[in-house]
């Protein structure tokens, strides 16, 4: 019995290790896109992770983290319906286009924003 359990185990294990690229990683061309919204939308304050209007709310790992903002879908939610002094997106991005804003801001944010 404990055999077949330890074999199902390693069995799922290596089921996650070769999906996990699928969903842990953003491809390319989400990035890719995610850079082009982010340059033509968000860049005016945010060029490099800053933040122009209110600095200590910038795009930095750290600073993503202490707000519980270093998730997608915590970006998602503050790119779609806005914040304060940040303007909502809903009506001017597509769905795809916020996803693939927020993977790119996550992606740079981990990278420490040097691309
Ligand atoms: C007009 C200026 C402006 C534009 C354009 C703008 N933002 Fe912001 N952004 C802000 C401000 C101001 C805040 C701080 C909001 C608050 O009070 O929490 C912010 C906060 C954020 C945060 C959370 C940062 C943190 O540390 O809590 C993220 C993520 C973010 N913006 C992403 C984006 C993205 C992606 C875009 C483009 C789709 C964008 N912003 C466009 C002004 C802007």
């Amino acid at each position: 019995m404990s055999k077949v359990l330890a074999t199902l185990a390693i069995a799922i294990a290596l089921f996650l290790l070769m999906i996990r690229p699928v969903w842990a990683e953003a491809s390319a061309d989400v990035l890719a896109t995610g850079a082009n919204v982010f340059n033509a939308n968000c860049a005016a304050c945010h060029a490099n992770g800053n933040n122009v209007i209110n600095a200590s709310k910038n795009l930095k790992a750290e600073v993503l983290h202490q707000y519980g903002m270093d998730s997608l879908d915590a970006i998602i939610n503050q790119v779609t319906n806005g914040k304060s002094a940040m303007p909502a997106f809903k009506n001017r991005l597509s769905d795809a286009q916020i996803q693939a804003v927020a993977e790119y801001v996550l992606n740079q944010s981990e990278q420490g924003w040097k691309a």
